[in-house]
């Protein structure tokens, strides 16, 4: 399993880079550029060094563990992938390509793709230090002009990135990263009703294009969440001391909502259920919210039924989890 929190190389590189910056100057920026998210506008905020860099400073470490959650649940359920070639498309400073590095000690070969020089300059500076990235290759341009060339890689992930495109460009561009996807793609979006839209529509398109989903859902059928629901998880992580002061935070944590889906060319046999909201552990029962090959059902575990009962306990938002005959399961 991939930790949440960045890995301490990268820490420390972006703590190198923290020497000199005003943090006031920072978190003014990273609030601009969060603004302009909230708003829909994308990175286009993102224009100098320092921008890149209060950018990384406030959401890097959560996207980066949305992406690291993302990949724990697609290695658990594909415990055989050992992709050699990575394609990290809308790459900003280089989060996936950290988080995938982190997962696969099998990855050899990182390629990234972005139409930001910020951020491009940040990942390649973050790179520098590190004896598996500092030779990743970092294309600058438009994304779906970039994949048209690039080789094919076992590993395609867009994280937080189709959320910057309009809706056709967004469809040629799923068919563009799928194109290029020899074994799994990985599309992680926020977890907002919004984010879990696109998630859902790329789902939909590249199912009809011969896709199957390995995670997070137990089947290829449609999302049987009916609005207001929507499909969305939250990975907690650890907030640095420069992180607090940029975002004016008191506690040491956050949680991160995030929406995702990892597509592959294999069909899964088996998948398990998949636990879509924190369990409601009562003193008769557990009910757990579970999205099943059969479709959304509350599942009941009565604590007579005691290593069941046991095991339920440990189910936690997001988890992957055998159903056991017998279960009393509300529809
Ligand atoms: C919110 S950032 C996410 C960065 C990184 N993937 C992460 O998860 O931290 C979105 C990135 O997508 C890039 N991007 C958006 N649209 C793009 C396009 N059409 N071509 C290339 N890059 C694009 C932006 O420049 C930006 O770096």
């Amino acid at each position: 399993m991939t930790s949440p929190d960045l890995p301490a190389e990268l820490r420390a590189a972006l703590n190198a880079r923290l020497e000199g910056l005003s943090r006031s100057d920072a978190a003014g920026r990273a609030a601009v550029i969060s603004q302009t998210y909230r708003e829909g506008g994308g990175s286009s905020t993102i224009r100098t060094e320092t921008d890149a860099l209060a950018y990384a400073l406030a959401r890097m470490p959560a996207t980066y563990a949305a992406v690291a959650a993302s990949l724990n649940a697609l290695t658990e359920i594909r415990p055989d992938l050992a992709p050699a070639r990575l394609l990290d498309v809308g790459a900003g400073p280089g989060t996936v390509t950290w988080a995938a590095a982190e997962a696969f000690t099998s990855l050899r070969d990182f390629t990234l793709l972005d139409a930001n020089g910020a951020l491009r300059t940040l990942a390649e500076e973050l790179f520098h230090g590190s004896i598996r990235l500092h030779d990743a290759s970092y294309q600058l341009g438009e994304a779906r002009a970039l994949l048209d060339k690039a080789e094919p890689a076992d590993l395609v992930v867009a994280s937080y990135m189709i959320g910057e495109l309009g809706d056709a460009e967004r469809g040629a561009l799923a068919d563009a990263l799928w194109s290029k996807t020899s074994d799994t793609l990985l599309v992680v979006e926020p977890g907002t009703p919004a984010g879990y839209a696109r998630i859902i529509a790329l789902r939909a398109r590249l199912i009809a294009a011969g896709a199957h989903v390995v995670a997070p859902c137990p089947h290829d059928s449609g999302c049987p969440l009916v609005a207001p629901d929507w499909c969305h998880f939250s990975q907690r992580l650890q907030r640095s001391r420069a992180h607090k002061q940029l975002k004016g935070a008191d506690v040491p944590f956050e949680d991160e909502r995030f929406a995702y889906v990892a597509l592959s060319r294999a069909r899964v046999e088996n998948r398990p259920s998949r636990v879509l909201a924190q369990p409601d552990v009562g003193k008769v029962e557990i009910a757990a919210k579970l999205c099943t090959p059969e479709g959304v059902s509350v599942a009941r575990i009565p604590r007579r039924a005691r290593a069941e009962y046991a095991s339920a306990r440990r189910w936690r938002w997001g988890d992957a989890v055998s159903r056991r005959p017998g279960l009393r399961r509300d529809p």
